[in-house]
């Protein structure tokens, strides 16, 4: 067999099958006013799978936090209109012979795509409270905030299991809140979520991990994105 019938070739994991090895990375399009994905992000999307792309992760969207998001045209993954939104995604997808899962995401205190005064002006969270250039900007997050946060990034994935995606990506890399927590210099937490070793640092992402496994059927699958 050669490389390319290899790339060409179905992948099965659990109970999905994706038509070939050709998987879309995640970029950030803010495209979706309000949050909200339009029929253009679903064109965009059906295109990518009606060209060969075995299996696309959108784009983050954002988990029901307020401080998920600091540009108001990235997708959310909350609330009836984005995720009727979201659904017409995956069905044009779908229609299109492709495979889909959304990219789950929090930035924690990372400004994206250069537009800071958006997030200065917007309340934002992280382990303890630390902006990327290193000051102490705000309250670390309480038990109460990290708690509510597993359980929005766990909604998202049934949501997007009953929407009939066919797996999620938690964004995990890049200095956003996942990555936060496992990064001495954001997490300098006292408590279990934190402390001098990665295992510490590490419970954040595994308990944002068992929560949506508690949620979603055996077997659908989760991807965790890194980043060094
Ligand atoms: C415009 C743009 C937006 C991106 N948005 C995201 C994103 O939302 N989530 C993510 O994990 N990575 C994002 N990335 C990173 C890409 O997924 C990918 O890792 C990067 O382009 C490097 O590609 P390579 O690994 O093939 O070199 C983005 C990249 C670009 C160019």
């Amino acid at each position: 067999m050669s490389d390319l019938d290899i790339l060409l070739s179905p992948y099965r994991l659990n109970a999905l099958t994706v038509p070939n090895r050709v998987v879309m990375a995640p970029m950030t399009r803010s495209s979706s006013p309000g949050g909200i994905p339009t029929a253009e992000v679903a064109a965009y999307y059906r295109r990518r799978a009606a060209h060969g792309v075995g299996l696309i992760i959108t784009e983050g969207a954002g988990v029901r936090r307020a401080a998920a998001l600091d540009d108001p045209d990235v997708p959310h993954f909350h609330g009836e209109a984005a995720l009727a939104g979201w659904k017409k995604v995956v069905d044009e997808v779908h229609a299109a012979g492709g495979r889909i899962a959304p990219q789950l995401w929090h930035v924690g205190s990372k400004r994206s795509n250069g537009r800071t005064e958006r997030i200065l002006s917007a309340h934002y969270e992280s382990p303890s409270g630390i902006s990327v250039s290193g000051e102490h900007v705000t309250q670390p997050m309480s038990d109460s905030d990290i708690a509510d946060t597993i359980d929005a990034f766990a909604q998202a994935a049934a949501d997007a299991e009953r929407l009939g995606f066919d797996g999620v990506e938690l964004h995990g890399g890049h200095g956003y809140l996942i990555n936060q927590f496992f990064l001495e210099e954001f997490d300098q937490r006292n408590d279990q979520y934190g402390g001098s070793t990665l295992l510490g640092r590490s419970r954040f992402a595994v308990e944002v991990l068992n929560a949506i496994m508690s949620v979603v059927a055996p077997g659908f699958p989760v991807i965790l994105r890194l980043s060094q």
